[in-house]
């Protein structure tokens, strides 16, 4: 059977197999190629080519069981797309603050080298637009909203942990749509993000290491009762989980947010729906932005993560529920860049001169 999650093109005069779980590709020569074609019309009982067949095997294109999958009720559009950037953090992922800060310095300097992009256009082209006086209150909780990576070791409140969750995912009271006959009850709610559908399809795992009266660990937002659930303790750094980026690693509350796909392939069943998790994901990452700044806090957000191992911390049972995103908040100074990276290039001009 070939594997179900490879998919192949054409690319460069050949047939290319992509093996986008295990994000390998292979470029078949045309013995392996028809092969391939033979034994997907064929089945097992064809006269192929003994070689080809082996490397196949080999390299897991042909497969007994074909590949455990989940079932996907999108197109393979988005399976692909989803498969196939899922769990990319490779084994040189940096293991503390000084690993991260030598890597990022590296691809920075990497990325500094290319040919960039090109710029807008040229001042005075456009029709110019009144500017707003920004002193209203709306403005002033936006304009504060930064994305800080260096947090002071305080702890958040309670109040403010239930706050920031009821404003990111909780339902609003004033908002049910008790007015609309058509909505069955549990699409009814609405939150203060726009929701793909009304669907709510978005969860949220909170990541407790630093907050009153509460344990260090995982836990599930209920939005219905807005109530905190055991998933389990903390067993590595937060560092481990967002690809190393270990300046955070004290920070002291954070939300992993989920997708319910179940939920969208209910209702939406083109892969274009897929697009719509990804975006409504954003929505809620920044409610939750401006609400923790709005309580006094700076956040930090990141879409860098070891996805299956996120999944297994949080105790995701849903197949169908997948981590996509992950905010995080707590009190700082203020510094954009974390001290271990302004350390590196303190010492590196040092060098320099
Ligand atoms: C989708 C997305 C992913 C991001 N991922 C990271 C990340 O992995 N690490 C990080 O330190 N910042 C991350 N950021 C934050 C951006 O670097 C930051 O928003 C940008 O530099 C602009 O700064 P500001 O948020 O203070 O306005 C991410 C932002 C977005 C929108």
């Amino acid at each position: 059977m070939i594997n179900k999650n490879c998919f192949f093109i054409d690319f460069q005069d050949s047939l290319v197999c992509w093996d986008f779980k295990r994000h390998k590709q292979y470029q078949l020569s045309s013995a392996h190629a028809i092969e391939v074609i033979n034994h997907i019309y064929g089945g097992a009982d064809h006269d192929g080519s003994v070689d080809a067949m082996t490397d196949l095997r080999g390299v897991g294109i042909i497969a007994e069981e074909g590949a455990q999958t989940h079932p996907w009720d999108w197109d393979i559009l988005s399976r692909i797309f989803h498969i196939g950037t899922k769990d990319l953090i490779t084994d040189d992922q940096p293991s503390n603050e000084t690993e991260w800060a030598l890597h990022y310095l590296a691809h920075c300097d990497e990325a500094l080298q290319q040919e960039r992009f090109s710029s807008g256009p040229a001042e005075g082209d456009g029709f110019l637009l009144p500017r707003w006086d920004d002193s209203d209150e709306v403005s002033r909780v936006m304009g504060q909203r930064i994305t800080v990576r260096s947090f002071k070791d305080t702890p958040v409140s309670l109040v403010d942990l239930g706050r920031i969750l009821q404003q990111t995912l909780g339902f609003s009271v004033t908002r049910s749509r008790t007015d609309c006959t058509m909505t069955s009850n549990p699409f009814a709610q609405r939150r203060l993000s726009p929701s793909a559908g009304g669907l709510n399809a978005t969860e949220g795992y909170v990541y407790v290491s630093n907050v009153t009266g509460l344990d260090p660990g995982f836990y599930y937002y209920d939005p219905q009762h807005h109530s905190l659930h055991w998933r389990g303790k903390l067993v590595s750094t937060l560092g481990d989980l967002v690809a190393g980026q270990h300046f955070v690693n004290n920070v002291p509350v954070g939300l992993f947010l989920t997708s319910r796909f179940d939920k969208l392939w209910w209702k939406y069943k083109h892969s274009r729906a897929y697009r719509m998790a990804l975006i409504e994901v954003g929505h809620v990452a920044q409610t939750f932005q401006l609400s923790a700044t709005a309580t006094g806090m700076q956040t930090w957000l990141t879409g860098a993560l070891s996805d299956s191992v996120v999944e297994q911390r949080i105790a995701l049972d849903n197949p169908f529920e997948h981590v996509l995103f992950f905010v995080a908040c707590g009190y700082s100074e203020g510094a954009a860049i974390p001290d271990c990276m302004r350390e590196l290039l303190t010492s590196r001009e040092a060098d320099q001169k």
